[in-house]
């Protein structure tokens, strides 16, 4: 995978949940048509609790939930926003069959949970989302902490990141 020329990475510490939601909520205030945030972690990371954050930051008043079953669920906030999850789909052919490109390359903001099983069918730009069960060190650390990586693919993303510090004062 080539990374566009502008990249650019953030790593925060959530304390707990609410701080997981609370970089949602930015990331969802922050989020602009054609947007594509793609979600990566384990199972019970804290993929959903950013996900419903970003929901709540883009407007959506009612409805959020995982998309575990139904795999992709429409909301209409401030712009459309489509929530994935791939973890039942077997590979980036799977995510095709269902017609994401329509959600993917179209007007509203698409969360994709469990990316890394259907990257290949991504955009090439968008917001890469990991959030692991460490510090930021790498240390393995209490059950309520995650280390949260953003990684800014392309140059709209970029500028995401850094309109992200004046929007969020941080866990
Ligand atoms: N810092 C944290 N950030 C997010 N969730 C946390 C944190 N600390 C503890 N949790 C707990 O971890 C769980 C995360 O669940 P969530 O459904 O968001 O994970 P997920 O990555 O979507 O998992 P799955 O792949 O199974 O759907 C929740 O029970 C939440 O309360
Ligand atoms: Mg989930």
């Amino acid at each position: 995978l080539e990374i566009p020329s502008a990249s650019r990475q953030l790593k925060i510490d959530s304390h707990g949940p609410d701080d997981t939601r609370s970089l949602g909520v930015a990331l969802g205030r922050l989020a602009a048509p054609g947007d594509v945030f793609a979600l990566y972690g384990g199972l019970g990371a804290g993929k959903t609790c950013l996900a419903l954050g970003a929901l709540e930051g883009a407007g959506v008043t009612s409805g959020g939930r995982s998309p575990t079953f139904t795999l992709i669920n429409e909301h209409q906030g401030r712009l459309p926003v489509y929530h994935m999850d791939a973890y039942r789909l077997d590979g980036p052919a799977d995510l095709a069959d269902l017609g994401a490109d329509e959600y993917l390359y179209g007007d509203g903001l698409t969360l994709v949970e469990w990316a890394d099983r259907v990257e290949a069918a991504l955009p090439e730009r968008r917001l890469e989302i990991r959030i692991i069960a460490a510090d930021a060190s790498g240390a393995e650390v209490g059950r309520d902490r995650r280390a949260i990586g953003l990684l800014a693919r392309g140059e709209r993303y970029a500028a995401l990141l850094d309109a992200l510090a004046g929007e969020w004062s941080g866990p």
